[in-house]
């Protein structure tokens, strides 16, 4: 068994809020893996690479240097060839981007190398669509996370403002789109591993589940 924590779910159903506040907690790293998908349709917009053109993408993650590096903090910022992009990465268009470039067989396969050697770091708590199904089938800890898309596009306002696109429709008819491009694609697509646990959390607060996760996960971890 790997000792991981893997969090997976749709996008706003509060995984990374979690996903931190368990590191916090626990003292131990927290891997975001949809900054690096962000990341590769980012540096790809820099660079004038299509979000089309699989295989260039893939030439160009060979080449392109992303690792995560402790700060002050003592949290792992995500640093692509020396920059910082963290900001960048979460606008709209570059999280459309993540969702296109992430359909691709060669993209995926060049993220999953790099995801999978963290598992040097000791216990991490590693969060996104297919960490227990494809990146961690051997997790010690799997969750699901999930939430109606009105509660998500919510969640998305509260938290994001201006920056989350458009009004409270707006936003859910984004979140429904990404959903469905994310769960139909052939290749790793969303969906909970067999052995996961499902949690839906539309009317939990962020606390409780934060509570319930821990108290599950503690004993084995601290
Ligand atoms: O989690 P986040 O919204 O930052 O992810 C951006 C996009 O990256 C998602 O819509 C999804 O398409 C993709 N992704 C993925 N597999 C992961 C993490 C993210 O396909 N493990």
């Amino acid at each position: 068994m790997d000792k991981v924590i893997a969090i997976d779910g749709p996008s706003a159903s509060g995984k990374s809020s979690l996903a931190k506040m368990l590191s916090e907690k626990l003292r131990i790293p927290y891997i975001n893996t949809g900054s690096m998908f962000r990341a590769a349709a980012f540096a790809a917009q820099q660079k004038n690479i299509s979000w089309e053109n699989e295989s260039d993408l893939a030439d160009m993650l060979e080449k392109l240097n992303m690792e995560y590096k402790l700060n002050s903090d003592g949290e792992f910022d995500l640093c692509i060839d020396g920059t910082f992009p963290a900001e960048a990465l979460r606008s709209s268009e570059i999280a459309a981007g993540a969702s296109k470039v992430a359909t691709y067989p060669a993209v995926r396969h060049a993220l999953k190398l790099q995801q999978q050697k963290m598992k040097n770091l000791g216990w991490l708590v590693m969060e996104g669509r297919d960490i227990g199904t494809v990146i961690f089938p051997e997790a010690q800890f799997k969750f699901f996370i999930t939430a109606s898309p009105l509660e998500r596009a919510r969640r998305r306002l509260a938290q994001e403002g201006d920056k989350a696109g458009g009004s409270l429709e707006e936003v859910a008819a984004a979140i429904a789109a990404r959903d469905e491009q994310d769960s139909n694609r052939p290749v790793a697509p969303l969906r909970p591993a067999e052995d996961a646990e499902l949690l839906d959390n539309s009317s939990m607060t962020l606390d409780e589940t934060f509570n319930y996760i821990y108290n599950k996960v503690k004993n084995a971890v601290l």
